[in-house]
């Protein structure tokens, strides 16, 4: 089965084509369109600016998606898969509708997809520089998971008891860990996305052995009973924190670097604590992550190192290309959902879909 998906649910215009024979899946093309530049003045996304640019931008991502999957002359897809939520309203509807456009004139069904199912759903995806196929049936052997996805719009716990059963078990009460690194950036002058320029400051502060300046923030809501998560409080700690140093320290090097190293280690200690309590909670297999803030190396490295010295969990992250917004990840998602495609009118976005 050949599936052609489509991701405008933020700022990036997606278009993959996934092939999924004898149980095997192939990514033949996945090309992504970001609107970095254009959003990296404002610190954030603009809806109705994103929507332009996915309507912009949509057409071209469709030929380079069919070019490099090699069928520009003939397609030979079996169905159109299209993330109708969660995410921006006017973003989805762009996706949307160009989805329905190309299901009428290909006469192919369309299968809407969960854009949250698709970050979890990344895990399946080939890893990089390799041709390995990753086989669905050895996925299902690592089931039951415990599923993080962090983003710049969600922060949730999901128990993932087979593909398509999710519960969700917690989720942040404001901001998500995304948005809370894209905010303090911000703060910080830093620019968009945060999360990369944050890391990328802690890199440098790390490697600055001595000259150590340190910044203590709160790990808020580490050692409550329950799998929510809060990053707002972190958020205005930064901001006081900044105001209450002198113009000079603000702007200083050493201080920005300190500072991105202990909100990034404050997000990262939260989400291993909690992810790993739900895990042992609910004795799971395997945990999995996924979303944005999952390509952050850190993250990966202590998350790997906690649950190998003190667990027995498999543990599962996506490779870096398919961690922030992708179609491959929705192509793939789609195939489990083939059975319910659905009539073209029928068909809506819900900026706020649950999983
Ligand atoms: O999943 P994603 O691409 O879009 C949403 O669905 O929101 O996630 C985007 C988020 C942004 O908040 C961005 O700052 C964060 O992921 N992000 C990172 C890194 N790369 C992207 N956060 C931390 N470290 C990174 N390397
Ligand atoms: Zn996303």
């Amino acid at each position: 089965m050949i599936i052609l998906a489509i991701d405008t649910s933020c700022d990036d215009t997606s278009i993959a084509v996934v092939e999924i024979k004898n149980k095997k899946m192939k990514v033949l093309s996945n090309i992504i369109s970001s609107q970095e530049k254009i959003h990296k003045k404002y610190g954030g996304v603009y809806p109705t600016m994103a929507k332009r640019e996915h309507e912009k931008n949509l057409a071209l991502v469709l030929e380079k998606a069919l070019k490099k999957a090699g069928m520009l002359i003939k397609p030979k897809v079996n169905a159109i898969a299209v993330t109708n939520g969660p995410g921006l309203d006017p973003c989805l509807w762009t996706g949307v509708n160009f989805a329905k456009a190309l299901s009428y004139d290909w006469n192919l069904p369309i299968i809407p997809v969960n854009h949250i199912e698709g970050h979890i759903l990344a895990n399946l995806l080939p890893q990089i520089g390799s041709n390995f196929q990753f086989s669905i049936f050895n996925f299902q052997k690592n089931l039951p998971a415990i599923c993080l996805v962090v983003s710049g719009g969600h922060t949730q716990l999901i128990l993932m008891k087979k593909i398509g059963k999710y519960k969700i078990l917690g989720e942040t009460r404001d901001d998500a860990a995304g948005e809370c690194f894209d905010k303090t950036a911000r703060i910080l002058g830093l620019g968009y996305p945060g999360g990369p320029a944050i890391a990328e400051q802690d890199q440098q502060w790390k490697s600055k052995i001595n000259s150590k300046l340190k910044i203590n923030l709160p790990r808020p809501m580490i050692y409550s009973k329950d799998y929510d998560f809060s990053f707002s409080g972190l958020k205005t700690a930064v901001l006081y924190d900044y105001k209450k140093r002198s113009p000079k320290i603000r702007k200083s090097k050493k201080y920005i670097q300190a500072m991105c190293a202990e909100i990034q280690q404050a997000v990262i200690d939260v989400l291993i604590k909690k992810t790993i309590k739900a895990a042992k909670d609910y004795r799971v297999k395997t945990i999995m992550l996924g979303g944005g803030v999952v390509a952050n190396l850190e993250l990966r490295k202590q998350f790997q190192d906690k649950i190998q010295e003190h667990t027995n969990f498999k543990f599962h992250v996506p490779s870096f290309k398919f961690c922030t917004d992708n179609a491959a990840m929705i192509g793939i998602t789609a195939y489990f959902h083939r059975a319910e495609t659905k009539q073209r009118k029928n068909i809506i976005v819900d900026a706020n879909l649950r999983i």
